[in-house]
């Protein structure tokens, strides 16, 4: 086990340190909500969704970003913010120009579309595939991403990227053992039974694929950042069971089922722990660190009701102390679930008490991507997932972070 961790740190975490910002500052933009683009899109979204639902605000059963999130992000500064991926860098500063903002509704829909519809052909028997597998030994968020760069590989050879089942996914808590256990069908054509090295190939999960092209043409112009946004986004679409597990965590948690009576509110996650002894962050930031980014963005546009995450339960004790210097301005919720959570401590655990671990984490991701603001590190994969699937539903206000500079092993 120990080995195995040594392993991880050395060969997974450098890796997946492309495509983080290094330089962030505030921006915003205005909306260009689409009426027209979302009704045609309906048909994507599960048919026994609720009617809210299916009235063309939600994607995939997520809220995409709407009047109340784009007044609030009116009130803030701009800024800009800088995304890497190795050597090459680029600016999202959206609030001095608004045409050059990718991550709008419109190109959001589009690309889901395409995504889904490349993914489920009417005829799979004329496909050319890709069987993903040996997927990433390593923290929920980063083996997430390397998936990701899997599927981008298949994608730009023209392929339908499917998973391998049964896979060897640490975190596959069903059957399958790969992220069909969590997230809607990757696709609905047959996982193929002779892979030939023409028609179909494997691609393993776990070697930073991400140096490979993996834009496919009618993707080429865009950005990076906006099109693994994409990718994530579609890979994790939650599916019904998973849907009932997060449900349950939330009405074990609060009175209102709704996460909305919350709103508008700021999340912050608070990582620390294994990245800073793994020395992937440069240090432990305080909670008031973070605070100070945006406590004035938050008092301009009255957002008080703060969500706040960590895995250190030290977190939540500075909390009041803080709250208390701020003359209890803000109004804290959290969800009840383990602490002291590490990527050590998930390989221990048998794997269904590994999956609902899984759960609290995807109730996470849920209530961080409706936010109205959001604070964070993006050296952890898991704030870069949130961060992904913010700018996917079209809220582009970056996060607050407290981190200028990654440290790289
Ligand atoms: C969709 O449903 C929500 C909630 O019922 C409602 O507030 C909103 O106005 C509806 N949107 C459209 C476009 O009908
Ligand atoms: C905005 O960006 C577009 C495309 O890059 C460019 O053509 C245009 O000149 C820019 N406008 C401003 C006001 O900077
Ligand atoms: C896959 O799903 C799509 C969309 O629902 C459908 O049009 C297509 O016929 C399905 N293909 C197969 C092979 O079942
Ligand atoms: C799919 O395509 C193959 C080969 O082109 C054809 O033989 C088969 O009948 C098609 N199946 C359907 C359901 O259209
Ligand atoms: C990409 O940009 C080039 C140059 O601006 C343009 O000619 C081309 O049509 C664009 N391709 C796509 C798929 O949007
Ligand atoms: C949708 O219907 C299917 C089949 O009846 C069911 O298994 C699933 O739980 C339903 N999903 C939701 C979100 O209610
Ligand atoms: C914030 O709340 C105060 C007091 O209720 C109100 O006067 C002000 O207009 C609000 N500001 C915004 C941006 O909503």
């Amino acid at each position: 086990m120990k080995k195995n961790l040594i392993y991880v740190r050395k060969i997974i975490l450098p890796t997946i340190s492309f495509g983080i910002i290094l330089f962030a500052y505030h921006h915003f933009y205005k909306s260009s909500y689409n009426h027209l683009d979302l009704t045609t899109f309906n048909k994507l979204i599960p048919s026994n969704a609720s009617r809210d639902q299916q009235n063309g605000t939600y994607l995939w059963s997520l809220r995409l970003a709407d009047e109340n999130y784009f007044r609030i992000a009116s009130l803030l500064a701009c800024r800009t913010v800088e995304y890497a991926r190795g050597s090459q860098k680029y600016q999202m500063s959206t609030c001095s120009n608004f045409s050059t903002n990718e991550f709008t509704i419109a190109n959001t829909l589009q690309a889901q579309k395409w995504l889904f519809e490349h993914q489920h052909p009417r005829n799979c028997s004329n496909k050319r595939f890709a069987i993903i597998r040996k997927f990433a030994w390593s923290g929920f968020g980063s083996t997430i991403h390397q998936i990701v760069w899997a599927f981008g590989k298949a994608l730009t050879d023209d392929r339908i990227g499917v998973y391998e089942t049964p896979g060897d996914w640490i975190y596959g808590n069903c059957k399958s053992i790969n992220p069909d256990c969590f997230f809607l069908p990757i696709t609905n054509c047959s996982v193929p039974t002779v892979v030939d090295g023409t028609r179909t190939i494997y691609i393993n999960a776990n070697i930073g694929q991400w140096k490979d092209p993996v834009h496919p043409p009618v993707f080429r112009n865009r950005t990076f950042n906006w099109y693994r946004a994409q990718l994530i986004f579609y890979l994790m679409r939650y599916k019904p069971e998973t849907w009932t597990e997060v449900q349950k965590i939330i009405s074990a948690s609060w009175k209102t089922s709704s996460i909305d009576s919350f709103r508008p509110f700021i999340a912050v996650y608070v990582r620390r722990s294994d990245k800073i002894t793994g020395r992937e962050m440069d240090r432990a930031f305080s909670l008031k660190e973070y605070f100070d980014l945006f406590d004035a963005d938050a008092r301009r546009a009255n957002v008080s009701n703060i969500y706040v995450n960590s895995e250190d339960p030290k977190a939540f004790d500075e909390f009041l102390q803080l709250n208390r210097q701020k003359q209890g301005y803000y109004k804290l919720f959290s969800i009840k679930t383990r602490k002291n959570i590490v990527f050590s401590s998930l390989l221990r655990m048998p794997r269904n008490q590994r999956g609902q671990i899984i759960y609290e984490f995807l109730t996470d991701l849920f209530i961080e991507a409706n936010a109205d603001l959001h604070a964070g590190t993006l050296t952890s994969n898991w704030c870069r997932l949130v961060d992904e699937w913010r700018l996917t539903l079209g809220k582009a206000t970056i996060y607050y972070t407290p981190e200028k500079k990654y440290l790289f092993r």
